[in-house]
């Protein structure tokens, strides 16, 4: 159950207006009713399917390495990237926004590196679109309890948050689920404040032309996007972002940035 001062903490970065309810697992709804969860496509109805909450962690994200080659990393490494991605390590890094979390398994990790660097009014968020996603993350997050962590049901597409009002912001694993991407991209750069920083991974395009649009077109009805090589580092430079980098690891690219 998060505890009340994440959650006033988190209530306190919501726009002006923003609706907001306490479930009984201690986590934030803020969806509209009239905002239907965008459930068109195949991969984003599996991710409400309350099993795979249970399963995700040790099953299922261990099998995005594939996507990866055999080289890429390991999820323990991706959450080094991320930790160093994101500046955790910076001192002036205290509110982080984990993105379509799914059951907190980067989140947890994010909160735990921000209390071993002994920043002790961290706050960590994880927002999601799925129930029962966030209901794993709720019940497998109730032992972590040296930085505040507070989660939030929500649309990526719509976050709830104050412009510039994050310090840094994790989007790992969901851009290439959602049917609007760019969208997503926009929210993740509109909340993070000036000299934030910015984590996403999610897929690439590789390969001879026609190799990857075949790739793209094998993937489509499952409602995967594969993106271009340049489609965030354009966005983040065009946004005025410095210290853009990407990596590559086999069909997966990790994109950082700090705002400026
Ligand atoms: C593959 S999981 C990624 C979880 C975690 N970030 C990781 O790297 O393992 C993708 C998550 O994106 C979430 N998601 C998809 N569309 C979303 C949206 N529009 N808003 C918020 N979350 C969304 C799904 O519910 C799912 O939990």
């Amino acid at each position: 159950m998060a505890d009340a001062r994440a959650v006033d903490r988190t209530r306190s970065l919501f726009r002006p207006g923003v609706p907001s309810t306490l479930r009984h697992d201690g986590v934030l709804d803020v969806r509209r009713p009239e905002s239907e969860p965008d459930g068109s496509r195949a991969a984003q109805r599996l991710m409400r399917f309350g099993p795979l909450a249970t399963i995700y962690e040790r099953a299922w994200r261990p099998l995005f390495r594939l996507w990866m080659g055999v080289s890429g990393p390991t999820v323990d490494v991706e959450r080094t990237f991320a930790v160093r991605d994101l500046g955790l390590v910076d001192d002036s890094t205290r509110i982080v926004l984990d993105v379509a979390c799914g059951p907190g398994n980067f989140t947890r990790f994010l909160a735990e590196s921000l209390a071993d660097a002994d920043r002790r009014d961290a706050l960590v968020i994880g927002l999601d679109a799925s129930e029962p996603m966030l209901a794993r993350a709720a019940l497998d997050s109730a032992r972590t309890t040296r930085t505040d962590l507070a989660y939030v049901l929500g649309d990526a597409r719509e976050l709830p948050f104050e412009d510039d009002s994050i310090d840094a912001v994790c989007c790992y694993a969901a851009l290439y689920l959602v049917p609007d991407p760019m969208r997503v991209f926009a929210e993740l750069v509109r909340v993070l404040r000036p000299g934030g920083r910015l984590a996403v991974m999610t897929t690439v395009r590789r390969g001879p032309e026609v190799v990857a649009d075949a790739m793209a077109t094998a993937v489509r009805p499952s409602g995967l996007t594969v993106f271009g090589p340049d489609d965030f580092t354009d966005v983040l430079r065009r946004a005025g972002f410095d210290v853009v980098e990407q990596r590559i690891h086999g069909a997966a690219q990790f994109v950082t940035g700090r705002k400026r």
